[in-house]
């Protein structure tokens, strides 16, 4: 397995890119509007971006998502509850998608916006339990994000305590946490 941050310094926003030597295959994760370093990025691990996923409806940058599936004839996905009038593969909590030895588990981690999805990353010949995951805005650094601005904030944040923090506590202490927003972000 190989694994990269793509971090668009004006902003601070992270995409990730996962991928399986074996297969060729990798997937992106929250690219930004420019796709270009994500082109890059596949074409020096000599890998075909295969998957390509929106963690939510962003409201702090613009997705370069369907852009780039459609660039590179990948498969667009995103959450089963989001509101999008395009064509794309609905992710649902529990789901996971298998590049040869990378598993992408689903979770699916309501209160920042109601449709939020994070990703379980498993290598599986190293083991069979999670090793990151991908927390988009959901935890970041020493927080969480905003539950106000979806939805109320009472009601974002009943979310974020009856389901997604739950969640999160229930895995294992050493999954690591690789968040969407990183030093620089607005
Ligand atoms: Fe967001």
């Amino acid at each position: 397995m190989w694994f990269e941050t793509l971090v668009r310094e004006e902003t601070g926003c992270a995409a990730y890119m996962i991928g399986c030597q074996r297969t060729g295959d990798c997937m992106v994760f929250d690219p930004t509007w420019d796709i270009e370093p994500y082109k890059k990025m596949a074409k020096k691990k000599k890998s075909k971006i295969k998957y390509v996923i929106d963690s939510h409806s962003h409201a702090d940058h613009i997705s370069g998502a369907r852009r780039l599936a459609e660039a590179e004839s990948a498969e667009l996905m995103v959450p089963e509850l989001i509101e999008v009038e395009y064509e794309a593969t609905r992710l649902k909590h529990g789901d996971e998608i298998r590049m040869g030895g990378v598993g992408l588990r689903i979770v699916h981690v309501p209160g920042h916006r109601p449709e939020q999805i994070n990703v379980l990353v498993i290598d599986y010949p190293r083991g069979e339990e999670p090793w990151a995951m991908l927390t988009a805005d959901f935890v970041m650094v020493g927080d969480v994000a905003r539950p106000d601005l979806a939805q109320g904030g009472v009601e974002g944040a009943d979310m974020l305590y009856d389901t997604s923090i739950p969640r999160f506590l229930d895995l294992p202490e050493h999954v690591e946490v690789y968040p969407g927003h990183l030093a620089g972000s607005t």
